[in-house]
């Protein structure tokens, strides 16, 4: 289903009132989290709701799609300090059910393994929220990447590397490498959010929705799956053509 809405902060309000409706349901809900520019809205909003109607998240568990190879859970750039900052620190969640790869892992294709035996022990994931690369990635499965690949190790694309230099102070660079969830994990999730906002995404949108399920645009495998919602702002839905606004009109009532 395509749902766009007016800007980021319409999003955060709908996907939020999805996550907690979610949590109240089911409180030990197994949640795949995604980092980024395009979330921290999300999480924002999501702990405003949380604290207003004093949700318990201290059941749920949740598991990250990725982390940057080399960097350790305390470096200020990793994604393990970005969930601390934007969403971790703010409730009462259980540290110990919270999961994310671990970039400084000794034997990585191991510790790749074990983080996808992990979600498997836990049951898998009941809902994913996933943003898109510029690229057509999601977690970090580059144009390439078999739809059947669990989690492993990626090389980042060097789009991506410019793409996420916004994020590291002038000078540092970001790292080459990182470890993702596989597309096969993500495409196990019982129900996926796709978020895409801002005028950079609509051009990948736009190929998403003209073309077909290919691995050149992983995002495309989305298609394929049953309960995924692609979610846009109309910067992102931009360059969108008649017929997927047309569709708009049905999906948004
Ligand atoms: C982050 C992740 C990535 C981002 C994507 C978009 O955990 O898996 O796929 O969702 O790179 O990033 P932003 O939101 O910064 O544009």
């Amino acid at each position: 289903m395509l749902k766009i809405l007016p800007d980021p902060s319409s999003i955060a309000e709908y996907v939020s009132a999805i996550l907690v409706a979610k949590i109240q349901a089911k409180p030990d809900v197994v949640l795949g989290l995604a980092t980024g520019g395009t979330m921290e809205p999300i999480y924002a909003q999501f702990v405003a709701e949380a604290r207003q109607s004093k949700l318990n998240v201290s059941r749920l568990t949740s598991f990250n799609l990725d982390e940057y190879v080399g960097l350790s859970a305390d470096h200020p750039k990793s994604y393990s300090a970005y969930m601390q900052e934007h969403l971790f620190r703010f409730l009462e969640f259980d540290a110990s059910r919270l999961h994310l790869p671990d970039g400084l892992a000794h034997d990585l294709a191991a510790h790749c393994k074990i983080y996808a035996n992990k979600l498997l022990a836990c049951g898998g994931i009941d809902l994913q929220l996933l943003g898109v690369g510029g690229n057509g990635h999601i977690g970090f499965n580059e144009p390439g990447t078999a739809f059947d690949c669990p989690c492993h190790v990626v090389e980042l694309a060097e789009q991506t590397r410019i793409d996420n230099s916004r994020f590291f102070a002038k000078g540092k660079t970001v790292p080459v490498s990182a470890i993702t969830m596989g597309m096969a994990e993500i495409m196990q999730a019982r129900e996926i959010l796709l978020v895409a906002t801002g005028e950079s995404k609509a051009q990948i949108v736009a190929d998403w929705y003209q073309q077909d399920v290919t691995e050149a645009i992983p995002f495309t495998v989305l298609k394929r799956h049953p309960r995924a919602r692609i979610i846009l702002d109309e910067a992102a839905a931009s360059l969108l053509p008649d017929d997927a606004l047309q569709q708009r009109m049905v999906a948004n009532g």
